[in-house]
């Protein structure tokens, strides 16, 4: 980068770099026989990969060592990349360092969890209860359900244009019912099925009026929107402790994020042992470092993947995530906008976006169309990558669906279902990055113009297979064709 480059800021960097991510020229064959761009709407289940970030990493590779080692140029360097990645993530998302500490664990926002859920519990070992709510990924679900004794689903809001956000009043009296037996409260920033983003500064209020903490879900927020653990004006409405993926903060191959406060994980021996986070150990004893983020990271860290995902982490602050959110906006409302437009589409969850603010995903069904219907063809004539199902979050996907669905099946028991009930019970959700374009959007709508207008012709063309998904009965794409493992390092090897 030359200088003039190196102070690019705000939307004059994101204009450089909205277009520098790997994946985004990619081409396949469709089922007309044309090779066109791949349009990538699954943005929420992983982001693509910013190249500058790939490069620094690649760069840094030429130092990489063990951040372990002492005393060697590489281990210096390493080991204070390492250093700034997390000073980097805590600078992101307004953490203070005397307070907080960040460590990297597992290979998203999953392990994060787990690992939190089982340190909320020990820290307060009278307390039995987790408070969740139904919009939850089941990532942010089981591990409360394991670990802790008791975990209550808070419902979502259905008034106000039909919403399905979380309910304020009745995560309130969830509170006050639990009072003395919540440990804490977790709850996801941005839902991965609708977007719809949940007001977490005030759900932290709630939580630490009634004594409980509060753990918050960033998958889906850290990299669409402004994500602070502090808030300048009101102590109560800070956040214990964060969670996030690096692989859905355009970053894959980098491990998620934790981000807690100190004392809440000094108050514990660590939950995971092993080197790197011990000071001393004999034969009937050990003792534990005192120091962060160390005493957190036993073991071997993914090193270069949080030294590329702190690189996309500084670009995203250079650009600014305000200014990355109004960017994002507009892709949203033009979505949005054209999705209603559509008198045969359903949208699952409020649709003013000024009354229900969203974030990246927006999931909806083509009225007498099954969900996998759509998406076979979406891939398979339009080359759009877009996601269906229930997206790990079926008590909430059930929530919006029931009525639709008890009205075609009766009473529904989503424990014991019938292949034709999967099949209905899903959505489609289309989902965006800062890459993704008004183009794309277009190119999702008249789409989903086409399939609608075409729907007779494209279900005579499909048939349910052993998987219970919509395969083509004639288009065969063979995959390994594209791409296979073997065959690139065969071409790398014989450059
Ligand atoms: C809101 C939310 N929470 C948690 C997860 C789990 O993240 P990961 O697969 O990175 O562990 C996801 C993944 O889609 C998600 O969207």
């Amino acid at each position: 980068m030359g200088s003039s480059e190196k102070s690019l800021t705000g939307k004059a960097l994101l204009e450089k770099i909205r277009s520098d991510f790997m994946g985004l020229d990619t081409m396949y064959l469709t089922a007309r026989g044309e090779s066109s761009r791949r349009v990538y709407l699954d943005s929420t289940a992983s982001s693509l990969l910013l190249r500058p970030a790939a490069s620094v990493a690649a760069e840094f590779m030429n130092h990489y060592s063990n951040t372990h080692s002492k005393l060697h140029h590489s281990a210096h360097i390493s080991t204070t990349a390492y250093h700034w990645a997390h000073q980097r993530v805590l600078s992101f998302i307004g953490a203070d360092p005397e307070i907080y500490t960040c460590f990297f664990t597992g290979s998203g926002t999953t392990g994060g969890i787990n690992r939190m859920a089982r340190v909320f519990r020990d820290v307060h070992p009278h307390k039995d209860t987790a408070i969740v709510s139904i919009m939850e990924h089941h990532s942010n679900d089981l591990p409360h359900r394991k670990h802790m004794k008791n975990v209550y689903h808070v419902p979502v809001e259905g008034l106000n244009e039909n919403k399905m956000c979380i309910s304020l009043p009745k995560l309130e009296q969830a509170l006050i019912k639990g009072a003395g037996r919540v440990a804490y409260v977790s709850i996801t920033a941005v839902s991965n099925v609708t977007g719809i983003i949940n007001p977490i500064h005030d759900i932290a209020r709630l939580a630490h009026k009634y004594g409980a903490l509060l753990m918050v879900d960033g998958a889906q927020s850290v990299a669409h929107l402004p994500t602070k653990m502090f808030h300048p004006d009101d102590p109560a409405a800070c956040i214990d402790a964060l969670v996030f993926s690096g692989h859905k903060t355009y970053t894959p191959g980098s491990p998620g994020v934790v981000v807690a406060r100190k004392d809440h994980l000094l108050a514990i021996e660590p939950e995971e042992v092993g080197g790197g986070m011990v000071e001393r150990v004999l034969e009937d004893r050990y003792q534990v470092k005192t120091a962060f983020p160390d005493r957190e990271e036993a073991g071997t860290p993914n090193i270069p993947g949080a030294i590329a995902l702190a690189a996309t982490i500084e670009i995203l602050d250079r650009i600014g995530m305000p200014t990355l959110m109004e960017e994002e906006e507009k892709v949203m409302q033009a979505a949005m906008q054209g999705l209603k437009a559509i008198p045969e589409i359903i949208v699952y969850g409020g649709t003013n976006l000024d009354l229900c603010p969203r974030a990246a995903s927006i999931s909806f069904n083509v009225s007498g169309m099954d969900h996998g219907l759509v998406a076979a063809v979406l891939n398979d004539y339009h080359n759009i990558a877009v996601r269906n199902q229930c997206f790990c979050a079926h008590p909430y996907v059930k929530e919006m669906m029931s009525e639709d669905l008890e009205a075609q099946f009766g009473i529904i028991d989503f424990g014991n279902m019938s292949p034709e009930f999967m099949r209905k019970a899903g959505m489609v959700r289309a989902s965006f990055g800062l890459y993704s374009t008004l183009e794309d959007v277009d190119l999702l709508l008249s789409a989903l113009k086409d399939i609608i207008q075409n729907a007779e012709v494209y279900n005579r063309e499909y048939e349910v297979n052993a998987e219970n998904d919509y395969a083509h009965k004639s288009y065969k794409v063979n995959n390994e064709d594209v791409f296979t493992i073997m065959a690139a390092v065969d071409r790398y090897l014989s450059k």
